[in-house]
């Protein structure tokens, strides 16, 4: 926008032309003081992470500069399930976790000791918003012959009525498990991601919550079709949260850890990725020399309401991560005896995730 008004300045009477520029001289100016109070909030940050024996955990989709700076100070930069397992096994007095409001929650029932902060509270999913624990619990009830799943997107109230928590990475090899002891499933909230299990075990015994995420539900199919014959050679890269029509596109269909490690380990140069934006940080990071191209979220029928950006995640900036270790504001705390249920479903993941690990 800056250059065509420049060339555009010409064309206006001399005291217009000062006073355009004058506004434009001000962009980098201002620009150039952002970047110094984010280097500055960076700075405080790093001091108090040392100084509070805290760390910082981060997810795939967050800010690329909080990406960095978790690697750059000791913390990690993973999907839900290593962010929940990280926690458990640092010996930090604080965590900091950058995020959506679950991953908070899920530090805090695995580590009840540890402080837990967040740069911010409001930062939820529309997962979680969707299916509100007193609902669920009805439905649970009402289905009381079927082991009850739920996705690690979910409240501490709804985790705590549940048998099992899982996340993208290993939901269906917990399924399956269940299914193979003869169970019958609910599974809650993603509807999505519940028919890819239904699809890749091939059953019909699960009963899936009417649940989606914002983000993933605008790739479009017709649109991806489209990218794949424009790009006959790129891998298609999706995330499970995606519509299924979606997912029968892909090459590969994964966690964000998976997706990552599928663009690093695949022979193709090019993937066409369907999922948040922020991680294309890490995808770079992995395969420098690989080209990646944005899953269309526009097409027939789009709407775009994210236009594959988690607008709960991009709330996590430098700033609030400042103020929230400054003054130890933005803690998660979690009814004890909530808490105290829903750890059990999840030290099932965790104790699942090593099992299958090894
Ligand atoms: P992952 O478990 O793959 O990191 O996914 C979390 C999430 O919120 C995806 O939208
Ligand atoms: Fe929730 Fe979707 Fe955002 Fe992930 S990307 S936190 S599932 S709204």
């Amino acid at each position: 926008m800056a250059e065509s008004e420049v060339t555009r300045t010409d064309e206006l009477p001399a005291a217009d032309r000062e006073t355009v520029k004058a506004w434009l001289d001000r962009v980098p100016v201002e620009s150039e003081d952002s970047r110094a109070r984010h280097a500055a909030f960076e700075h405080k940050v790093r001091q108090l992470l040392q100084q509070r024996n805290a760390i910082l955990v981060a997810h795939y989709y967050t800010d690329p500069d909080l990406q960095k700076l978790a690697e750059e100070t000791g913390g990690l930069v993973a999907d839900s399930l290593e962010m929940a397992r990280f926690g458990t096994q640092c010996s930090a007095d604080t965590l900091v976790v950058a995020g959506v409001r679950f991953m908070g929650e899920t530090a805090k029932i695995l580590n009840p000791e540890k402080t837990v902060l967040m740069p911010t509270l409001e930062a939820t999913c529309s997962l979680d918003i969707g299916c509100p624990a007193e609902e669920f619990s009805k439905f649970c009830r009402a289905h009381p012959d079927h082991e009850v799943v739920v996705y690690a997107n979910t409240s501490v109230g709804v985790k705590a009525i549940s048998d099992w928590v899982v996340t993208s990475a290993i939901a269906v090899d917990v399924v399956e498990h269940l299914l193979d002891q003869g169970k019958k499933v609910i599974w809650a909230p993603d509807k999505h991601l519940g028919r890819y299990i239904q699809q890749k075990l091939g059953t019909q015994d699960m009963l899936l919550w009417d649940g989606a995420c914002i983000v993933h539900e605008e790739f479009k199919t017709r649109a991806l079709l489209q990218m794949k014959h424009l790009h006959p050679d790129a891998a298609v890269l999706a995330h499970p949260e995606s519509p299924l029509s979606v997912l029968e596109l892909a090459d590969v269909v994964g966690s964000t850890t998976q997706i990552i490690n599928a663009a690093r380990n695949r022979a193709e140069q090019k993937f066409i990725v369907a999922t948040d934006q922020g991680i294309f940080y890490k995808l770079q990071q992995n395969a420098p020399d690989k080209e990646f191209i944005m899953a269309p979220t526009s097409g027939e029928g789009a709407t775009c309401r994210s236009c594959a950006n988690c607008p709960w995640m991009g709330m996590n900036n430098m700033e609030n991560l400042y103020y929230s270790l400054l003054k130890g504001t933005n803690e998660i705390l979690v009814d004890p005896e909530l808490g105290r249920r829903a750890l059990v479903p999840l030290q099932k993941m965790l104790q699942f995730r090593d099992k299958s690990s090894t």
